[in-house]
């Protein structure tokens, strides 16, 4: 299947309105209940809030702001060496916290004068005709909790260092930007499932797991390779194809694996040509001829 809303815990309501995160067995937090109630309580914050108005504080213990501190410092490192130059002026830009997690309102108030981009928190999963549909206005809806610190390096799900280090950085990027409102705008624009679900898989191959070359090497500009550690070591090693609508918007991904195929572009011109225009322009029909060809 095609959803990364897929890996995402599922979130419930119980009978007395409580809210609870259904963690898998194999998930690292799921035997430890301080850290399953405090998933539970940052989940109830998104379902309550009203938007319009600031993102409610999480809690985050000493130790949680210590996998912050030691992913960010790590990750840093390897973007010097694997990021685009586009990206890494844009973190800079940004400029987050390095020893704590922000909080998504802090994330929101720096990016907005940069780029116009708010943040959204996120229980979980959203709806993807909402999480993409919403980008067109610059907002973008983020889960708020961090993995568990047993395993700093790895985690089974989005969490907020792959929402913010990954996204928050290249949403301050006036250019990325710019594509992730496009995306939007496509997502709204087209009215069958199948139409969003290839602009979905277009966005998963670029703004997710893209790559380019930048600086004389094939360098990351997707929000999933930059937020984690394992994956960004990997990813000149995979399967480089050419940049390529048709093949991206019907290419089957597994989201529990490292991305082994993933889509080059020659420059981010080449990117804003090929799937700047794409999202600019796409429509139901343009979409299922781009799907019968790729047939
Ligand atoms: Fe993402």
């Amino acid at each position: 299947m095609f959803e990364e809303a897929q890996y995402f815990a599922p979130v419930a309501t119980r009978d007395d309105g409580t809210i609870e995160v259904e963690l898998a067995a194999s998930h690292p937090g799921f035997a430890d209940p301080v850290y399953r109630a405090r998933r539970n309580a940052i989940a109830a914050l998104a379902v309550g809030h009203v938007p319009g108005t600031p993102i409610p504080t999480a809690e985050y213990t000493p130790q949680e702001h210590e996998v912050w501190a030691l992913v960010s410092r790590e990750l840093a490192i390897k973007h010097r060496v694997y990021a685009t130059a586009e990206y890494l002026d844009a973190a800079e830009r940004l400029g987050l916290p390095k020893d704590r997690i922000p909080q998504l309102q802090e994330v929101s108030e720096l990016l907005q004068p940069l780029t116009g981009f708010r943040y959204l928190p996120a229980a979980g999963l959203v709806p993807l005709r909402d999480f993409y549909g919403v980008l067109a206005d610059g907002f973008f809806h983020s889960t708020q909790y961090i993995r568990h610190h047993s395993t700093p390096l790895y985690t089974p799900e989005p969490d907020v260092i792959h929402e913010v280090i990954g996204h928050a950085n290249a949403l301050a990027s006036d250019r990325y930007s710019r594509l992730y409102r496009l995306a939007g705008g496509a997502a709204r624009r087209v009215e069958s499932d199948a139409a969003l679900e290839f602009v979905s898989k277009v966005f998963w191959f670029t703004l997710e797991f893209g790559v380019m070359a930048d600086q004389g090497e094939l360098r990351a500009y997707g929000a999933g390779i930059l937020s984690s550690y394992g994956e960004i070591e990997e990813f000149r090693g995979m399967d480089i194809r050419p940049l390529d609508i048709a093949r991206m918007g019907t290419t089957h991904y597994d989201i529990t694996k490292y991305q082994d195929v993933l889509f080059r572009a020659e420059s981010l011109e080449h990117l804003e040509d090929v799937v700047g225009e794409f999202w600019e322009t796409c429509d139901d029909e343009s979409i299922a001829r781009l799907a019968a060809d790729a047939r």
